[in-house]
């Protein structure tokens, strides 16, 4: 995607693989600053504060984590130390798990002193291979809001939670990459951008939309049932952090809410998310997914801009005021009306036939 007319990713490889670049996206959408890191303690810091984020992007910030870990000991047991250190950064969304494994699996084969350049390779493969899987859910998802536009022949309302955007992924999004192209095809299209407390990642989800000049009204978190009442919203288009075999989808909390509102309606709940984003060693989410409970003080501050135009955390609950933070839900797959994935779209339950070698094998 373009940042100031400059195509931009949110994460790359420098001085051939010995360091990557970032969007530091704590400071969105206040201030577009880039950082880059040569250790994989600070690309691990980065996916724990939040620097990098959103299901996919974590993903390949740590493939990237882990081959700068391997430049610095190769050996079996560095690998395995780190890979358990990398996996507990975020719990919840599976392509981190994905990513560490991806590397450990293709780079043991090799003698220690030759893993880092296959770490190396592998990690630009899988850097380039998210664009293209997300370019690939865009298309497919674009079709799904074709097919609605074709019955409505007017501006198609899609309501999204949370950002699953170019900046959760390494290029173009997932949710948002089927409403870039749906809109770059002339498809009307204008979305509704939940605010998503606590982090309001609504707000980098609006930055984005108005770089592409999508058509896009923010709203509170609590809104989306009153305009599904309303007739306001054709259909829910999110991201996932993790799905089950059996469709079951962990997403940034207050999605299953959305979900329930728009079941009530009958208004279309759409999940966009690549394979990596599938657990296949489970199936009931409600119990099987580790749900990640974040620091309370996301709660009790809230980030903006002061008079003087300074990034600053604004304190608004009281510190003897106990707070949960939760930071994602579980929505049942009978609530989903489709997932759309690199592959194509299908039912929750279909999901073991689009994808019968991940079902097969009981693994990512
Ligand atoms: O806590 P975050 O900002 O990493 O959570 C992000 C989400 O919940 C996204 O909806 C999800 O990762 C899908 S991103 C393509």
């Amino acid at each position: 995607m373009k940042v100031n007319g400059v195509p931009t990713r949110t994460i790359w490889s420098l001085d051939d693989g010995q360091a990557v670049g970032i969007v530091d996206q704590t400071l969105l959408p206040y201030r577009f600053e880039k950082l880059v890191l040569s250790d994989w303690r600070a690309l691990a810091d980065a996916i724990v504060t939040m620097k990098v984020r959103g299901a996919p992007l974590i993903g390949i910030a740590a493939v990237w984590a882990m081959t700068l870990a391997i430049r610095d000991d190769a050996t079996d047991e560095a690998i395995h130390r780190v890979r358990s250190e990398l996996i507990a950064c975020r719990p919840t969304a599976v392509d981190l798990q994905w990513g560490v494994d991806q590397i450990v699996k293709r780079v043991m084969p090799f003698k220690p002193r030759e893993r880092f350049i296959a770490a190396v390779k592998l990690a630009e493969e899988l850097t380039q291979a998210n664009v293209l899987a997300n370019r690939a859910i865009g298309t497919h998802g674009a079709k799904v809001i074709a097919e609605i536009y074709a019955k409505k022949r007017a501006p198609v309302n899609i309501l999204t939670h949370c950002n699953a955007g170019w900046l959760a992924t390494v290029d173009y999004g997932t949710a948002l990459s089927a409403v870039y192209i749906a809109f770059e095809q002339g498809i009307p299209v204008h979305v509704w951008v939940d605010e998503t407390r606590p982090r309001n990642q609504g707000l980098l989800t609006a930055w984005e939309l108005e770089a592409c000049g999508v058509p896009h009204t923010v709203i509170v978190d609590n809104a989306g049932g009153h305009l599904m009442q309303h007739r306001e919203v054709d259909m829910v288009l999110v991201g996932a952090d993790r799905i089950t075999a059996i469709g079951d989808v962990a997403n940034k909390i207050g999605t299953y809410l959305k979900a329930l509102a728009a079941k009530d309606m009958d208004v279309p709940f759409y999940v966009a998310a690549p394979s990596s984003s599938i657990d296949w060693t489970i199936q009931d989410g409600k119990h099987s997914i580790e749900i990640e409970n974040r620091d309370g003080n996301e709660l009790r501050y809230v980030r903006g801009l002061d008079k003087s135009g300074r990034v600053t955390d604004i304190e608004i609950i009281s510190p003897l005021t106990n707070v949960e933070n939760p930071a994602f839900d579980v929505t049942p797959a009978r609530l989903v009306t489709g997932i759309i994935t690199e592959r194509g779209v299908c039912a929750p339950e279909f999901l073991t036939r689009l994808f019968p070698e991940g079902a097969r094998r009981g693994m990512r």
